[in-house]
């Protein structure tokens, strides 16, 4: 990414990551994955809206971008030279780029999140989770980094490498520069609450705790977007997120590699929390790739009560 154009103000992705002291090999990767957004933004923009006529592990039918998207990304890390091992939510198997994992990474991306939502126009966006080595089943406790990239009405880049959680807009040139660093959650109530699920199929502890958050003030905020329903909890410092378990899918939906490992880690280095309703995201060792969990992540506060009221209910 080039630095021709920066004004003093402007911090650009790689320069933070370098006066960071990131690894060499880490802003190699995280920016591989910066640029190949690009070539997603244009695709949802300008790409064809219609079904791949494939589907994915979960039997859920592929459009045509979630499989560009996918093929965007792991071209660029498998000649990164950086990867040993990439999983994606829409391929079927863990590919391998380098069977010599000393000194690389492995990477569990969602390529294209949401993306049943780009012929409504609302907001969509790629989820990635990083880990040394070659292994990929592993509790996210154990990430290098994660960071996620919104396409909304702008692209916005948040990453964490364990130094606090940072966020970069999309500037005219395409270069992402740095809007907030060390990103903070509020203390205290969560001010907005999304819940993913159909609520007629909640547990009793899930639906106490629902009440519990209206009666507390918490304003719905839903977009049905993971991406930008994550990113308002954490830019305006304070909310809730569930996709809980239901009553007709007791692993709620969403995937513990792709979706909540990375997103668990982001909230929690801004000081939130993220929890199945019973331990942390981020404790929970995966057994297959396609491993799915309930999930409650936002305002530590809200969080403690989801569990508190599924350990008295359910
Ligand atoms: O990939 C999962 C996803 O599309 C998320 O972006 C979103 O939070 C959730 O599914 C919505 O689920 P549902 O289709 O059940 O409303
Ligand atoms: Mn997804």
């Amino acid at each position: 990414m080039s630095e021709i154009g920066a004004t003093p103000l402007q911090i650009d992705l790689r320069r933070h990551l370098r006066e960071h002291d990131e690894d060499r090999d880490l802003t190699r990767l995280i920016c591989e994955i910066a640029d190949a957004s690009k070539y997603i933004i244009n695709a949802i923009s300008t790409g064809d809206l219609g079904m791949a006529g494939t589907s994915n592990l979960y039997g859920e039918e592929q459009l045509a971008l979630d499989v560009l998207s996918d093929r965007i990304i792991t071209k660029r890390l498998a000649h990164s030279g950086v990867v040993a091992n990439i999983a994606s939510e829409e391929r079927d198997d863990i590919v391998e780029v380098d069977p010599d994992c000393e000194g690389k990474f492995s990477v569990a991306f969602d390529p294209l999140d949401g993306s049943s939502l780009v012929d409504v126009n609302l907001a969509v966006g790629t989820i990635v989770s990083i880990y040394r080595g070659c292994s990929l089943m592993r509790p996210g406790r154990e990430q290098v980094a994660a960071m996620y990239i919104l396409y909304g009405p702008r692209t916005t880049l948040v990453y964490s490498t364990g130094n606090g959680v940072h966020e970069f807009g999309m500037n005219s040139l395409m270069e992402y520069t740095l809007n907030y660093e060390n990103i903070r959650m509020d203390e205290g109530r969560a001010r907005i609450y999304s819940p993913g699920g159909q609520r007629s199929q909640y547990s009793a502890g899930t639906e106490k705790f629902a009440q519990y958050l209206e009666t507390n003030g918490a304003k719905l905020r839903y977009s049905g977007g993971f991406v930008p329903d994550i990113n308002q909890v954490l830019i305006k410092r304070s909310g809730l997120f569930m996709y809980p378990h239901l009553k007709n899918a007791p692993e709620g939906k969403l995937r513990l590699l792709y979706e909540l490992n990375p997103m668990a880690y982001l909230i929690e280095q801004a000081g939130g929390a993220a929890s199945d309703g019973r331990r942390r995201i981020l404790d929970i060792r995966p057994e297959k790739i396609d491993d799915r969990a309930p999930v409650f992540i936002g305002s530590s506060e809200a969080v403690a009560m989801a569990e508190q009221c599924i350990a008295e209910m359910d």
